[in-house]
């Protein structure tokens, strides 16, 4: 008998923390972790062509005022203001104090924060509005509001990065649909969009008599590989934590122990809606 060997190790088992630690998908609330895990798929995703046509538009004449609602710590205006070539003024508008002051103090031209919600906006003197991955968190009835706005104050308006609800991953597994379909019905409660404000909103520019250009704008994101990993993860942790609230029948837990024990590839849809005053 061989007495030095040491008895065989328990069999260890996948532990998988169910619960996303930066991000709670359709909350209104978001940290400024996850917002700097997302920027760089933000700023890889976000529409070039969008933004060019805005920067056509606004031409290189007199000082525009530039509105970002839901600015978080101001990665819109980061990518965006340096696109424009025209002499501008931020506003940099976001619900949490903390968050509009860092983003005023960050972006490359002159920035204000405004504290205040989506509902509170005064537009007078805006020549464009922007917000990034805000509108699935507002109801219909607020985004038909703030596109009235828009068209009244005769605003360009540039809407980044709303989800549409399409997911779709590499390897495909069994749950995948289920869990999709909870999520998207998450993100419609209590009337918010959700998936649909890219739509709701196109449609309330289209009817406030906008000229309208949409673009796909996903984050690819490659859960194998050490570059977009740890937001790939982060994303599904939370994407599945929405999931099993609305439907505590799933095996959630059992779907991320298959998914974060290889590697996958997933695209997350959003869109960027692009409105110009005719
Ligand atoms: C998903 S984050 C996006 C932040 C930033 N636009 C970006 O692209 O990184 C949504 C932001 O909107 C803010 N927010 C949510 N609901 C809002 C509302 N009704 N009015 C104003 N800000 C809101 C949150 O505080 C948060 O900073």
């Amino acid at each position: 008998m061989d007495h030095d060997r040491a008895p065989a190790a328990p069999r260890a088992r996948v532990r998988v923390r169910t619960r996303a630690r930066l991000s709670a998908p359709g909350s209104p609330v978001c940290t400024p972790d996850w917002l700097a895990l997302r920027e760089p798929a933000d700023h890889a995703a976000r529409s070039g062509t969008l933004a060019a046509a805005l920067d056509e538009r606004l031409g290189t004449h007199g000082t525009v005022v530039v509105r970002d609602l839901g600015c978080g710590t101001g990665s819109m205006g980061r990518w965006l203001a340096p696109r424009l070539r025209a002499r501008q003024q931020w506003f940099v508008h976001d619900r949490d104090a903390g968050l509009a002051r860092r983003a005023a103090a960050s972006l490359p031209v002159p920035a204000t924060p405004v504290v205040g919600t989506v509902a509170d906006i005064d537009l007078t003197g805006t020549d464009v509005v922007v917000c990034s991955a805000l509108l699935d968190l507002l109801s219909a009835v607020e985004i038909g509001a703030l596109v009235d706005a828009c068209a009244a104050a005769g605003a360009a308006v540039l809407f980044a990065l709303s989800v549409t609800g399409r997911v779709r991953f590499d390897p495909a597994d069994r749950d995948d649909a289920r869990l999709a379909a909870a999520f998207d019905a998450h993100q419609r409660r209590d009337g918010l969009a959700g998936p649909d404000a890219p739509d709701r909103v196109a449609a309330a520019l289209g009817r406030a008599g906008m000229e309208v250009r949409r673009e796909t704008t996903p984050w690819r994101l490659a859960g194998g590989s050490a570059g977009s990993r740890p937001l790939a993860e982060e994303w599904l942790r939370g994407w599945c934590d929405a999931a099993a609230v609305q439907d505590p029948t799933l095996d959630v837990d059992g779907y991320l122990a298959r998914r974060l024990t290889a590697p996958f590839a997933v695209e997350v849809g959003h869109v960027d809606v692009l409105g110009l005053p005719r």
